[in-house]
């Protein structure tokens, strides 16, 4: 039994901070983050929002396309690392938002490999026959743990929210196989230090702390590592590949891996001049977006490829069936 998205949603908060916005607060400019990052703008929250606002609407808008209403629904699973609260989790704000009387939901904890992570639990939810019909979330709102006189991190971030709706295949489209990975000893290179049990008081700051090298390195590395081995898996070459849709951190690591793997650009999706990196909400934000300009036609065969702090890295092949 296979796991198949019929419905895509996406959100993204209003206010837009284009990078001559930020150059007025750091010393930077437009061309060095073009330059070095391909991010033009990005979408930043208010105040009032927190990231299960934005997950709300991204999953209207994917149950929406399912024609599913909530009740429906079995599960709810939202990759996050900025939740509203330790606890409640997102996905319980969002089951009670949306009325989903009969879901169990939980969050994942993967940061910019969320959704990948989490499309994966719920993917096999369906394959062992344990439920039938799910929502997967990625949502984030990092840039509420933005230091924003930290240039080397404040121009990478942005908010927002995307959603899918799982149920059985019927055919035989789908979630054809995932792949996981995580390197905790590369941990320190990504954290957020201050604001869980090792530090309740924020000591040591509630900002992203980031090594951009190593980060980077990492990300090259298991960017091409986890196309590989997902195709492995799904016994699939890279030329049956009709998109590949990475996580939407920085172009310069989306070019350096796809021209080493010999994957044509036409073939590569990119919306993150628009948004930057909005963690575990890039890749269905992405999707979403890639549908609406008719990238996807039924049949064709799409790997989401994600990697972000743990230091973690996942990716899903897919089957397009709708
Ligand atoms: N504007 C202008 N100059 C900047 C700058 C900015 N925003 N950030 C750094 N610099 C400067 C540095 O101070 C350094 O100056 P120096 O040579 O005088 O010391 C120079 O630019 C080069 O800095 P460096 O850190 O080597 O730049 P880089 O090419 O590694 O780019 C990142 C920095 C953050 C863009 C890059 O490392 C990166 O994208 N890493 C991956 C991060 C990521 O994707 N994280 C999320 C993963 S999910």
């Amino acid at each position: 039994m296979r796991a198949k998205i019929i419905g895509t949603g996406s959100c993204l908060p209003p206010k837009i901070v284009t990078n001559d916005d930020l150059a007025k607060t750091v010393e930077t400019s437009d061309e060095w983050i073009r330059a070095r990052t391909g991010i033009q703008e990005r979408r930043v929250s208010d105040e009032a929002t927190a990231t299960s606002d934005l997950a709300i609407v991204a999953a209207e808008k994917a149950l929406a396309k399912a024609k599913m209403p909530a009740g429906e629904l079995d599960l709810i699973i939202v990759g996050t690392t900025s939740p509203d609260t330790l606890f409640p989790s997102v996905a319980c704000i969002v089951q009670d938002k949306l009325q989903a009387h009969k879901a169990a939901a939980f969050d994942v904890s993967a940061a910019c490999s969320g959704f990948n992570f989490a499309l994966t639990v719920a993917a096999s939810f369906i394959e062992t026959g344990t439920y039938k019909n799910i929502l997967v979330i990625g949502a984030d709102t990092l840039t509420k743990y933005l230091d924003w006189t930290d240039r080397g991190t404040c121009i990478l971030f942005g908010d927002g929210a995307g959603a899918v709706v799982l149920t059985r295949s019927n055919d035989d489209s789908g979630i054809l196989a995932s792949w996981l990975k995580a390197e905790g000893s590369l941990g320190r290179y990504l954290v957020m230090p201050g604001g869980g049990s090792r530090d309740p008081e924020e000591k040591h700051g509630r900002f992203i702390k980031m090594d951009g090298k190593e980060v980077f390195k990492f990300a090259v590395r298991v960017l091409e590592e986890s196309v590989g081995e997902v195709l492995k898996l799904a016994q699939l070459e890279l030329k049956d590949i009709d998109l590949l849709i990475p996580h939407q951190a920085n172009s310069r690591i989306v070019d350096h891996v796809t021209k080493k793997i010999g994957l044509p650009k036409e073939k590569v999706y990119v919306n993150l001049q628009k948004y930057g990196n909005t963690s575990a909400a890039s890749i269905p934000i992405a999707l979403d977006e890639a549908l609406a300009d008719g990238k996807i036609k039924k049949g064709d065969l799409i790997v989401l490829s994600g990697f972000g702090a743990g230091l973690t890295a996942g990716a899903n092949v897919i089957k397009w069936g709708v």
